[in-house]
């Protein structure tokens, strides 16, 4: 079982929950019932170059001072926990199928742990910075609370441009509220909130760092994050880049396959936010609306899969299947002429060009909700075929999306990579990590940006062309809409 909280009766004699800096360890085995379990928080540390990682334990939260792969994840959320004495440089002993993990740890109390929280947060823009040009991160974003999943629901299945419902302004809320507890559950075995907010921050900073120099005559750059479904909303980021004197906005799509339920969705509400207040924008937008196959993205991934490569055993490396998994659509959306299929197998193609064609890989979807069909061939039903014809070794490469979110953190790592796995007796499964705090992301951003800016266009020539079977008015009024804007 993952998560759960350790509680106070895990603290050692005389060492209560509000204790602060204590040291202490975590012993090896397998979890029990009530006993505290291990969701892993990462974090950049801005200063020193070092990945800390944060795992989170009810009261507590554990500090590792080394860096930790997301399969190590795996072996530490077996581990019970338990203090053992108030020295320093206590080390961390996790031994699974004969090999072990020895990472030293230091506990802190939760205050502590907020203070370090807080310190180590991407750098706040400061007030003074009058923007010349603003960047709008786009996303779908995720609940960073538990408390926030309800909303985060019924704001998603009432997003017409994503789909559509009988009913809908009844039948959403409904299916919103009927969700919620089992969605809250996933959240919570991930430790209880999306990271995207976090990580989109931390990619902003870096990207707006890069351009002030990259591109001196659009400077200053500022970052704003617009959600689709949590805070901050594209509409509340719109609002604030015109309170900012922002010039030059750019619509900057954090998924760099285009999809009409995903970018398309987000720009048709930046169309709809001027719409429905009859004004027109007093700054000059333009759009970054796909970007599969730039040259640093590439790298990055690449760079991720060899890494995780290397993780298997010499012996089998080469046997090893990549499964580039994607979120799926139904094939309702593929069939009215959705640009994301072959914009992801872009990526794919690209990525296993720069590998040298090394593993042998497949393209999954995963995902998939309801009964009607979506694309496939599912992640899930992927990894049991090959356990099928003794294909036991895989790696899950994330290729759709490019920070840490519920469905790479839950569906992948704990539904697939712990549960299915183990049911289909898979020898080794690893997961890419995503692209997360890797400075090559933002510097990757950065090039985008700062070669959109250069390039004076509005879109790209493709984003012109409505799906050849698109039924939803508000996609062309939205494509007028940023069309007639001039840089
Ligand atoms: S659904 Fe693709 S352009 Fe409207």
């Amino acid at each position: 079982m993952l998560l759960g909280s350790c509680e106070p009766h895990d603290a050692p004699p005389g060492r209560g929950p509000r204790a602060r800096c204590c040291w202490g360890s975590i012993a090896a085995g397998l979890p029990q019932s009530g006993q505290g379990s291990v969701a892993p928080n990462d974090r950049w540390r801005a200063g020193n170059a070092e990945l800390n990682n944060f795992f989170h334990l009810g009261q507590f939260t554990l500090l590792l001072r080394s860096k930790v792969s997301c399969n190590d994840y795996e072996l530490l959320r077996k581990t019970k926990c338990a203090f053992e004495k108030a020295d320093s440089n206590q080390r961390v002993g996790v031994v699974r199928s004969g090999s072990q993990l020895q990472v030293p740890v230091r506990w802190r109390g939760q205050a502590t742990a907020a203070a370090v929280t807080e310190s180590t947060k991407p750098e706040i823009q400061p007030d003074v910075r009058k923007p010349k040009t603003g960047i709008l991160m786009l996303n779908m974003g995720g609940p960073e609370r538990l408390d926030d999943v309800h909303d985060f629901l019924l704001r998603l299945f009432l997003d017409r441009d994503l789909m559509t419902l009988p009913a809908q302004n009844k039948l959403a809320p409904f299916i919103a509220k009927r969700r919620t507890p089992k969605i809250q559950e996933q959240y919570s075995r991930i430790g209880g909130g999306s990271p995207i907010k976090k990580w989109t921050a931390l990619q902003g900073e870096g990207m707006v760092k890069l351009l002030d120099s990259m591109s001196p005559r659009t400077a200053p750059h500022k970052y704003y994050i617009g959600f689709r479904y949590v805070h901050p909303l594209t509409e509340e980021a719109i609002e604030e880049m015109e309170r900012d004197g922002v010039e030059r906005a750019v619509a900057f799509t954090q998924y760099p396959q285009y999809s009409c339920s995903t970018t398309g969705s987000s720009l048709n509400a930046i169309y709809r936010h001027y719409h429905k207040k009859g004004e027109k924008p007093k700054m000059k937008w333009s759009i970054i609306d796909r970007w599969p196959t730039h040259p640093l993205l590439i790298q990055c991934f690449t760079d991720h899969i060899q890494k995780e490569l290397n993780m298997f055993p010499p012996d089998k490396r080469k046997d090893v299947v990549i499964l580039f998994s994607a979120h799926s659509l139904p094939m309702s959306v593929v069939n009215r002429g959705d640009p994301y299929p072959q914009e992801v197998g872009a990526t794919v193609q690209r990525v296993m060009e720069k590998l040298n064609y090394s593993n042998p890989y497949r393209l999954v979807w995963q995902s998939k909700v309801g009964p009607m069909p979506w694309l496939g061939p599912q992640t899930d039903e992927t990894i049991k075929g090959l356990c099928q014809r003794g294909k036991k070794n895989m790696l899950l490469v994330p290729i759709a999306f490019t920070s840490d979110h519920i469905e790479t953190l839950y569906e992948l790592d704990i539904e697939y990579a712990q549960v299915l796995a183990n049911e289909c007796g898979v020898e080794n499964i690893r997961r890419a990590e995503s692209l997360n705090g890797n400075p090559l992301f933002s510097k990757a951003l950065a090039d985008l940006v700062c070669s959109h800016l250069q390039s004076n266009e509005v879109c790209s020539r493709q984003l012109t062309l409505c799906c050849p079977l698109c039924v939803n008015p508000v996609c062309r009024e939205a494509k007028a809409f940023f069309t007639s804007q001039q840089p």
